[in-house]
């Protein structure tokens, strides 16, 4: 989907007349998985595929709103409260109601958007739709007065009020703030950030989409984020400068270990783990040691499936292969429940990596996993 496309369609569905047009982007993450919403360190990029979307307005109070993928119209009034039921045009609904709570003075509008994110691959489609309207009413009616790191927050607060889900800021984040070449590492807690430039000397960053697809709204994702806060609350009580498991380590775990469910010790245990091997990535990375790299992914793979228990079957295969396949490399990207497979693959080995896992896939599941090349792109922005 072009930029041509989105406006050859508003223009087919609207008045005739061009409006502005905005891009924001998806996103991978190389490491921290799970940590955002425990205030510790993740360390996404954003990617080329993203959402593009043009607006007009429409000097009315209501906004008409086109998805072009889905080929679904929605109508809906800025001063309604509950807003519509379609779930694509509650995300643009709750963006313009957040950012009225912002002070911005959004007015009606026309709209048209289309993406090529792939949906449910744990890309962040999602933060892509938020982000794109974010950043556009900002620049439309909010005289960019708005930070970015605030227009992230706006998406992350329509996913929590709007969608149901209890996301962490790292989609949303890396769609406003993505750098072209560069990862981001982000403390969660302070909203600090620093951008690493990432160009893996003879290595490739490959997604394997197993096309399972995740839907965290609704799904067990809640869920863990409520097991650590369980767990962090427990280990409040015997030590107080605990706030969120960012503040945790293993001891400290292990005193509580009878006063919370095993299930929950074990989702706090990942949660630990996890926040150091992002420190460790930054490390290895700094040094251009892709071998620990690798191997924390790995790590990190191990401990979502069986310790926080957001892998699939597929998904578990996934990782097999790359091992016997001897990627550097590989783990579960996103939410989980479904979506792709973040591979760090060695050059020389990229073919062939690609050959055998869409054979021994399909094999296994009848239908071959689609392969992604990730090209670290540039985060939102207005393109005409
Ligand atoms: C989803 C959420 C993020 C984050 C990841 C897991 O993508 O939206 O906030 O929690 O899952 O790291």
């Amino acid at each position: 989907m072009t930029i041509e496309d989105v406006r050859s369609r508003f223009l087919k569905h609207f008045d005739g007349a061009t409006g502005s047009v905005y891009a924001s982007p998806g996103r991978i993450n190389l490491i921290g998985e799970h940590t955002d919403y425990n205030n510790g360190f993740v360390f996404p990029g954003a990617v080329e595929q993203g959402m593009i979307a043009e607006i007009k307005p429409n000097e009315t109070r209501k906004v008409r709103a086109y998805s072009i993928d889905l080929k679904d119209y929605v109508e809906f009034s800025l001063d309604d409260e509950e807003g519509p039921k379609a779930s694509w045009a509650r995300y643009i609904f709750g963006v313009c109601r957040e950012m009225m709570a912002l002070g911005v003075p959004v007015e009606g509008f026309n709209t048209a958007f289309a993406g090529d994110v792939p949906l449910g691959a744990g890309m962040s489609s999602s933060a892509a739709l938020e982000s794109v309207y974010a950043f556009a009413l900002n620049d439309i009616w909010g005289g960019n007065k708005i930070s970015l790191m605030e227009l992230a927050r706006v998406g992350q607060r329509v996913e929590h009020k709007y969608l149901g889900c209890k996301c962490g800021i790292m989609d949303q984040f890396a769609s406003v703030h993505g750098k072209a070449g560069s990862l981001m590492r982000l403390d969660c807690r302070s909203g600090e950030f620093e951008y690493f430039p990432f160009h893996p000397e003879g290595y490739k960053l490959v997604l394997v989409n197993s096309q399972v697809k995740h839907e965290l709204v609704g799904s067990p994702y809640n869920d863990r984020r409520e097991s650590c806060e369980r767990v962090a609350a427990a280990i409040y009580k015997h030590h107080h400068m605990v706030e969120s498991l960012r503040d945790a380590d293993y001891a400290m775990l292990d005193e509580v270990k009878n006063e919370v469910s095993e299930e929950d010790y074990k989702r706090a245990k990942y949660v630990i783990g996890e926040k150091d091997r992002v420190l460790k990535v930054c490390e290895a990375l700094e040094k251009g040691d892709y071998e620990t790299v690798g191997q924390m992914m790995y790590a990190t793979h191990e401990g979502l499936s069986k310790e926080y228990e957001v892998s699939c079957e597929e998904l578990d295969y996934l990782n097999d292969i790359a091992k016997e396949a001897g990627v550097t490399g590989s783990r579960i990207m996103g939410g989980g429940f479904g979506g792709c497979t973040i591979n760090l693959v060695s050059e020389e080995l990229y073919d062939n990596f690609v050959k055998v896992v869409k054979e021994k896939f399909a094999a296994k599941f009848g239908k071959e996993p689609v392969i992604i090349d990730v090209v670290i792109g540039d985060g939102s922005r207005r393109l005409c």
